[in-house]
């Protein structure tokens, strides 16, 4: 008897993307028509969550969650998050809504989850070999390489691209983690999900995506989020270091994702 289906949700966040949101939905559900999609709109001034709406009515398979006011993009997730839970999604994805994330590299990134073992975290990369950014600005690709490489150092992750935003989670890889926990409101709301798996004990494997820069509505990156994701990993970096100078375990005795399959 075959297995039974597996329930895959992608999340999408956003804030002010009227205009990318319909290209982003209709390539997804042309690219994987049997996933669900939850678009979590912050009450877009643009009216993104209208246009979502009327997708919606269209098709079954889209959900949309209206938030009162921008509260970043990782509070945005963690609603999701438990929404996906309580719902009993078996997979979890997070995916822009404004065209940098290619709906046509979606399925590779979802059928790393058949590997065996599965993995509980599918990272799509920039920055590993196959991966490629087009037509980002200098200092964003700067930022993200040297962010990357700052991870890799203070938090000791193997990952190329611990930062992106396009990448799948087991549901038993969320339920291992504290989401109560997780505080991180921007873009740094990447790293601290990607370093709480992997201390759970999560198998982590990375997939390269070509990430396309927008060419319709603006970035949400602020000098706001770039202090928090500097502030919040030297602050990990420093305690990890701490602890392993004292002896103390950074990784819980009882990661609870460790060993099992
Ligand atoms: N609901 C909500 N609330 N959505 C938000 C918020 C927020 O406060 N802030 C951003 N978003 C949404 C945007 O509307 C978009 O769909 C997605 O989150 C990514 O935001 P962008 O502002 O387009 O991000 P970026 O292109 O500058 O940054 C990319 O690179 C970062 C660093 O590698 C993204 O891929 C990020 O996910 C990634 O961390
Ligand atoms: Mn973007």
């Amino acid at each position: 008897m075959d297995a039974p289906a597996q329930r895959v949700l992608v999340i999408i966040p956003t804030y002010d993307e009227r205009t990318t949101l319909p290209l982003t939905l209709t390539g997804l559900r042309t690219a994987a028509p049997d996933v669900d999609v939850l678009v979590v709109d912050d009450n877009s001034p643009d009216g993104t969550g209208d246009v979502a709406d009327s997708l919606a009515a269209t098709d079954p398979h889209v959900h949309v969650m209206h938030r009162t006011a921008k509260d970043g993009l990782g509070a945005a997730y963690l609603a999701g998050f438990d929404w996906a839970l309580d719902r009993g999604y078996d997979v979890i994805f997070e995916m822009d809504a404004d065209g940098s994330h290619r709906p046509e590299d979606f399925p590779a990134l979802l059928a790393a989850f058949d590997a065996t073992p599965a993995p509980d975290l599918v990272l799509g990369s920039r920055w590993v070999p196959g991966g490629a950014v087009v037509n980002w600005p200098r200092h964003r690709e700067l930022l993200s390489r040297g962010g990357n490489t700052y991870v890799r150092l203070a938090l000791g992750l193997r990952f190329g691209d611990a930062t992106g935003g396009f990448r799948g989670y087991r549901a038993r890889a969320l339920r291992a983690v504290d989401l109560d926990d997780v505080a991180s409101q921007g873009y740094c709301f990447q790293v601290d999900m990607a370093w709480r798996v992997d201390q759970a004990g999560g198998r982590v494997v990375e997939v390269p995506i070509t990430f396309v820069e927008r060419t319709a509505g603006e970035s949400k990156m602020s000098r706001q989020i770039v202090q928090e994701a500097l502030w919040k990993v030297t602050a990990w970096g420093i305690t990890r270091r701490w602890h392993a100078l004292r002896g103390v375990r950074t990784t819980p005795r009882t990661a609870p994702l460790r060993g099992s399959s």
